[in-house]
């Protein structure tokens, strides 16, 4: 078992570690290195087509429904279509209001959850435009919907899912900058700076991941005992603190709540003692300023903080009592670096608890019943 792991202890390390190339296996052949155009010749529509599209609706669960609410921030930010994203399960039993110009995007790392597949049917029946994104070549979603943008993050196995929500990330980022080409709501300028910074994303992920991870285990000894764990991130980094306490649940069975750091004042902040360390994602950008003030509202009632914020911050020693360091890349790629020391930290605190990485209690790697 351990040469079907590559040497490491656990196929959720080794997936965390296979980050850099799965990405690298997404964007290759799509993405033109030199002019940050992006082809996608799967999602089988005609720039006419393409142009029609009113609304994006984003369906999925899980981790996968992290990744859409990235993308949410990325869509509307570069291509200016609204964006709706919904939970499979509440998607499937609410009113929809779809029709031929609505895009329907299931995102699946399996293409077999029972709710995802539901939920793309429905969207079928209504006329919308089904362009799922998906891992897992030849499953029931990839064949059912019109269109299927594979991740190709290679076979997952760890159920708490890693390099999977990555690729998905990749790939949203790709589908933003073709559409935002195909409906020039992106200026060359926009697209080469995003298109040239995730080409060099694997190459930096791979440097930093084994920095990242003896960081991540140091903290983790001084977290091992904790009940409850509060993960705070704003804009698109809001989603990466949601999954940053999903993968602490999942693997670790503490208690973890992901929040909007600027929702904090109304309610979490009650919570804020010596027992509850605060996590928060503090990368420099347009909203940095503003988590910086939230975190000091943490430090004032006493809380502990793990900062993770990018290299050369002056700030963050003065106010934390853990930081973790982050490069500074292109802003837009934030969420896909700052997720890694969440899923290693989640990871680490998992082990020293003596817990099953790979097979946790009462979770399947995928849901294939209601
Ligand atoms: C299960 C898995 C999660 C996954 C979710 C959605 O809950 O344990 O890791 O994110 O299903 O799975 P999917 O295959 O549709 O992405």
């Amino acid at each position: 078992a351990m040469a079907e792991k590559a040497g490491y202890r656990h196929f959720m390390l080794k997936e965390i570690f296979e980050q850099p190339q799965a990405i690298l296996n997404t964007f290759r052949g799509r993405l033109d290195p030199e002019t940050g155009k992006v082809q996608l010749p799967e999602i089988g529509l005609n720039a006419v087509e393409l142009k029609k599209i009113s609304r994006i609706s984003l369906v999925a669960c899980g981790t996968s429904w992290h990744a859409a609410l990235v993308a949410k921030y990325w869509l509307e930010k570069w291509v200016g279509i609204p964006v709706e994203v919904d939970i499979a399960s509440e998607f499937r039993y609410r009113r929809l209001l779809l029709d031929e110009t609505v895009m329907v995007v299931p995102i699946s790392q399996s293409g077999e959850t029972a709710d995802t597949l539901a939920g793309l049917r429905l969207a079928k029946k209504m006329g919308a435009k089904v362009i799922a994104i998906c891992n897992v070549l030849g499953s029931t979603i990839t064949r059912e919907a019109h269109g299927t943008i594979y991740t190709h993050a290679g076979p997952e196995i760890g159920v708490a899912s890693t390099k999977a929500f990555t690729c998905q990330l990749t790939a949203l980022l790709l589908l933003t900058l073709f559409l935002g080409e195909v409906r020039k709501t992106m200026s060359a300028k926009n697209r080469k700076a995003i298109g040239h910074a995730l080409l060099e994303l694997p190459a930096l992920m791979e440097q930093e991941l084994p920095r990242l991870q003896e960081e991540t285990a140091r903290i983790a000894e001084a977290f091992t005992h904790s009940r409850d764990f509060l993960y705070l991130g704003r804009g698109s980094n809001f989603p990466i603190a949601l999954e940053g306490a999903l993968k602490l649940k999942e693997i670790s069975y503490i208690h973890a709540e992901g929040y909007a750091a600027g929702e904090l004042k109304h309610g979490p902040i009650a919570l804020i003692d010596r027992d509850m360390p605060v996590l928060a994602l503090a990368p420099k950008d347009s909203v940095y300023e503003k988590v910086i003030s939230n975190v000091e509202e943490v430090k004032a009632r006493n809380g502990r903080i793990i900062l993770v914020a990018n290299a050369g911050d002056k700030n963050c020693r003065r106010i934390a009592e853990q930081v973790i360091t982050v490069p500074l890349c292109h802003e837009e790629l934030n969420p896909i670096l700052f997720v890694v020391p969440l899923q290693l930290l989640a990871y680490e605190i998992a082990n020293l608890r003596g817990c099953d990485v790979d097979q946790p209690r009462n979770l399947a790697k995928s849901v294939t019943v209601e």
